[in-house]
């Protein structure tokens, strides 16, 4: 996910773009960068880092300086880390056009080796510079003629915004990623969200898939995906700007939790061809090396990172035909571990900076251990220090309780033991292909569950004046009770302790007494008859118990049953964790909490 913002009018484009893109900043901030014209020539600033930086190099070279016109863009990186040469705008070769892009070009690849074979270079590790350069090829002179064509020509998703050098034109056009249009007295506006642009107009044109919007002469003209003229309604919004940045939602966690379904699609079907089989991008000389020389492999996270490692413990199990280790990075780097050549370290981490993590991942490899890391954040220093790097695809996560990387993190984990499992034949090619069919099935079957929440508000209203409370499971269910334990504390303050259900009687119970709220996740067959008796046992001591399940068994013993979608048993740790990521939502907003920014915490820790 990255923003981008384009002006067009009689004001400055300069302070209106940086504007926009300070308002984007959640979309991406690994780097910024703007492009306007300078007496017919296109000049480019940009930068790595937050948009302040490129505020302040502004600022130094163009202080006071005016442009009817410019482009800008906020990036959260995707091909190539976070730098100077890869933030955008790009401009081509012969520095006529300048483009800024959010979205993927499927077909860069072949598109950089065409170009090359004509004599074109690139500074750049992006896709983005691909387009810029693929412009000026199909350049005829006519900007419009000329874009038409490289629409044609590129594959994937894209908001682009295009400059032409000695054009006082903008070109900004999409397919799959968002781009609304704004209209003002001044001047004419291009944004990857309302955000960027609200300040300046509330009149707002949603361009549909493969729109194109050119604007010339005080005016504009858009095209379909078909290139033929069309009328696109304009519309008068009421949003306020805090609505706007959380696209309608009330927190960035709400929104989060319901951008799995998408987060999800995009960390699986973009490795996942019609054939069903995997194409693990950044893990290609792992795979293709002696993975039987591995004899130990170590699963090293913290927080919400750690759960996910423990959920996927079980198939990395099976993808090895060994135990597999898993560790708190805090106490992992101060252990007497075992790690050698033949050790294989796998680190989750969606910042890709967390401290103990990091401190973790360099014992490791000063001990030989190779490193497989898997992060949401291009370039982090984790994802930079590591052997091997698989991205999940979640996009910017702001909220600091995580959701969608904890979601995105397990479908990660499962990919890459099915990968290895088949590779060493420990898992048969029919499992394999029913746990890939299922997950394929997964963000449907989150998508349904959040259409009705209703019952997670009920839950939370009960919890409001709760000092405590308790989540309980067995096997893979017990991880998810950890999960969902510390979202519940974390956000509501409600000291919440997770169990292995079989250990009540060994302790925990006696923490058990009228009135007290227990959860119950019961999602495996085999087990869930022990759950029963273990819902018995703490009812029987006045606990009010809310099951989340998938077996609408009529012999319930519960007091609430939250039923939700079944898939695989192994995969249920995916569905069940939105259940619980829900009550701790609402129970936070319940208590009138900072559900984003919740007492004490930082979404990064970044100390030890
Ligand atoms: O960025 P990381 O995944 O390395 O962060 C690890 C933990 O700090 C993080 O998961 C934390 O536990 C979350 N706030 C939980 O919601």
């Amino acid at each position: 996910m990255c923003g981008i913002v384009g002006y067009i009018g009689n004001d400055n484009a300069i302070d209106i773009v940086i504007n926009g893109l300070e308002n984007l900043e959640y979309r991406g901030y690994d780097s910024s960068g703007i492009a306007f014209l300078d007496e017919g020539n296109i000049d480019v600033v940009k930068c790595v880092g937050r948009i302040n930086n490129l505020k302040e190099k502004l600022s130094k070279e163009y202080k006071n300086f005016f442009s009817n016109i410019g482009i800008g863009h906020t990036r959260w990186a995707t091909h190539g880390v976070p730098s100077d040469v890869n933030s955008h705008p790009h401009l081509s070769m012969n520095g006529k056009f300048a483009v800024v892009h959010n979205g993927i070009i499927e077909n860069y690849l072949k598109l950089k080796e065409e170009l090359e074979k004509l004599g074109f270079t690139f500074k750049s590790e992006t896709d983005t510079e691909v387009v810029s350069n693929l412009l000026e090829k199909l350049d005829d002179g006519d900007f419009l003629n000329t874009v038409f064509k490289m629409k044609k020509t590129v594959e994937g998703s894209f908001a682009f915004g295009i400059l032409k050098k000695d054009t006082n034109e903008l070109i900004a056009t999409r397919k799959e990623s968002p781009l609304v249009v704004g209209i003002s007295d001044s001047g004419f506006y291009v944004a990857s969200d309302i955000i960027a642009i609200l300040k300046y107009t509330r009149d707002i044109i949603y361009l549909e898939n493969g729109d194109l919007i050119h604007f010339k002469d005080n005016s504009y003209t858009i095209y379909d995906k078909n290139d033929k003229i069309v009328n696109r309604e304009l519309k008068h919004i009421n949003w306020s700007v805090e609505t706007a940045t959380k696209d309608g939602f009330d927190h960035f966690m709400l929104k989060e939790i319901f951008e799995q379904p998408k987060a999800i699609k995009e960390t699986l079907l973009r490795r996942l061809d019609e054939d069903n089989n995997l194409n693990l991008d950044g893990l290609e000389d792992l795979l293709d090396s002696d993975l039987k020389r591995f004899n130990k492999c170590y699963v090293v996270a913290c927080g919400t990172a750690f759960h996910a490692g423990l959920v996927g413990k079980n198939i990395l199990e099976k993808a090895f035909n060994f135990p597999v280790i898993l560790d708190i990075a805090s106490e992992f780097r101060y252990a007497d571990n075992f790690l050698d050549e033949n050790t294989l370290l796998i680190i989750i981490s969606q910042s890709g900076e967390t401290a103990d993590t990091l401190a973790a991942l360099r014992e490791a490899k000063r001990k030989g251990a190779k490193v497989l890391s898997i992060t949401n954040v291009v370039g982090s220093s984790i994802a930079r220090e590591s052997d091997n790097v698989f991205y999940t695809f979640a996009g910017p996560e702001i909220a600091v309780a995580s959701t969608k990387a904890y979601t995105t993190q397990l479908v990660s984990i499962y990919m890459i033991a099915l990968k290895i499992g088949r590779i060493l034949n420990n898992i048969s090619k029919s499992e394999y292909d029913e746990i890939i069919e299922n997950l394929k099935l997964i963000p449907d079957k989150i998508q349904l569950m959040l259409k009705d929440t209703q019952i997670y508000k009920s839950i939370a209203k009960k919890l409001k004046d709760k000092s405590n409370c308790f989540y309980l499971g067995r096997g893979l269910d017990y991880y998810t009770a950890m999960e969902s334990a510390l979202k519940l504390k974390e956000i509501s303050y409600v000291y919440t302790e997770s169990f292995a259900a079989g250990e009540l009687k060994h302790g925990p119970i006696a923490l058990i007494e009228d009135g007290t709220i227990v959860f119950v996740i019961a999602t495996q067959r085999k087990l869930y008859e022990k759950v029963i008796s273990n819902i018995k046992e703490v009812k029987a001591r006045g606990a009010k118990v809310f099951e989340i399940t998938q077996f609408d068994d009529s012999n319930c013993v519960c007091d609430v049953k939250i039923l939700i979608p079944k898939t695989i048993e192994i995969l249920m740790p995916i569905i069940s964790v939105i259940a619980s990521q829900l009550i701790a939502y609402y129970a936070s907003l319940a208590k009138g909490n900072d559900v984003d920014k919740p007492r004490n915490l930082a979404k990064s820790v970044t100390v030890e």
